[in-house]
């Protein structure tokens, strides 16, 4: 299975996402500063594997202060530390949840651990590193019974013929989680139930996650598949010979209304499903869903560089190398425009059937409207 997460205690290294899917190289990440930039370079993204390396950065440069001796011995000099660099993480990417989820979930535990009669400084460590580490475990077990829910519903109530065709749009597999996915994880338990006749995946502009990413992970995994522009999806979903039968997207944030952030595009496509009488799905681990956000208005929208909008960045002809891949940006726009480039953008919950997650799927109630906090009883 492709792994975009490589962790061994005291080491942490990820699948360079900006080289994907030239070259498969993977980095090494020291230090809570390396996944900083690296979260915030796109080396590594997708909601669940940003959370996951974060927490991990920080387990593997605490590794390296206990081994050098420099752990304060006060457990609250050592809570404070870790406490600052959490709140350092958070600040790279600010709509997916899942980093700021994990970030307060482990700052919780440290504040306790600290409170223990006989607590130390490594006491403390120890406690935060098997909390990190039981991360990367956990999201791969949650994507595969997300995968194996989606899936049974997508067979329950969108399968006219015994098969399906699906859309899904950015990535949301192996590469952006610690493995199997979520909504590609959907696509990949249709396909091992032998029900999938064909996945589509969007391009995914400006960053091409879905051309990129998603292409190299169907292909990898031999999984029928065709891609297409961001504009062909209309035509798609009215082609009958196509006959879609589901879109199904992951999420960075999902409200306690259901309504849903996550890469932009989202919104038009789970238009359009409704427009064509297609089921529009959103899959996501509980991580995802954030009780305290009330609807999609109050969560945050990450706006990211012009650049991504007026260039393209490709493979230099014959200029791989043993560092990796070197690339090349071709500006495509008129100089002198300008540029709105929101990374993300909200489909209001009005627009969903479903929402995946590792304890079954959450459907509308009886009054129409979705409520998250059910996931959670
Ligand atoms: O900007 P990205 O590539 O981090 O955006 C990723 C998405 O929008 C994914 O759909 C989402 O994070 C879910 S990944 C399982």
């Amino acid at each position: 299975m492709l792994q975009a997460i490589r962790y061994n205690q005291g080491s942490l290294e990820i699948l360079d996402q900006l080289q994907l899917p030239f070259v498969e190289k993977y980095i090494p990440i020291q230090t809570t500063e390396d996944a900083w930039h690296a979260i915030k370079d796109m080396k590594v993204r997708g909601a669940p594997a940003i959370a996951i390396v974060a927490m991990l950065s920080l387990a593997v440069e605490l590794h390296t202060l206990s081994a050098a001796g420099k752990v304060p011995e006060s457990p609250e000099e050592t809570q404070a530390l870790i406490i600052s660099k959490l709140n350092y993480l958070v600040t790279s990417r600010p709509t997916a949840v899942n980093l700021s989820d994990a970030a307060r979930k482990l700052e919780a535990l440290v504040i306790s651990q600290s409170k223990e009669a006989g607590a130390t400084g490594l006491g403390v460590v120890a406690a935060f590193n098997q909390a990190a580490e039981h991360m990367l475990g956990k999201d791969l077990e949650d994507n595969q019974r997300i995968g194996h829910h989606g899936a049974e519903w997508i067979k329950a109530n969108a399968t006219k013929t015994g098969d399906v065709a699906v859309l899904t749009h950015c990535n949301t597999g192996s590469l952006a989680t610690s493995g199997y996915g979520t909504a590609l994880g959907v696509i990949r338990s249709l396909s091992s139930m032998n029900v999938l006749r064909r996945a589509y995946c969007t391009e995914t502009r400006p960053y091409n996650q879905g051309s990129r990413l998603t292409a190299f992970e169907l292909v990898h995994d031999n999984i029928p598949a065709t891609l297409i522009t961001d504009s062909m999806a209309a035509a798609l979903l009215a082609d009958k010979s196509v006959g879609v039968n589901a879109i199904v997207v992951g999420a960075d944030r999902v409200a306690a209304n259901g309504d849903t952030a996550n890469k932009i595009g989202t919104y038009g496509l789970a238009v359009l499903a409704k427009y064509h009488g297609v089921k529009f799905l959103v899959a996501a681990p509980l991580t995802t869903i954030d009780l305290a956000t009330k609807s999609g208005s109050d969560i945050p929208i990450e706006q990211r560089a012009a650049s991504e909008v007026t260039s393209i960045k490709g493979p230099r002809d014959g200029a791989n190398n043993a560092d990796g891949v070197v690339l090349e940006t071709v500006r495509i726009a008129a100089p002198g425009i300008g540029v709105w480039n929101p990374a993300f953008d909200i489909t209001p919950a009005a627009l969903i059937d479903g929402v995946i997650t590792e304890v079954g799927v959450v459907e509308k109630g009886p009054d129409g409207e979705f409520n998250m906090a059910t996931v959670f009883n």
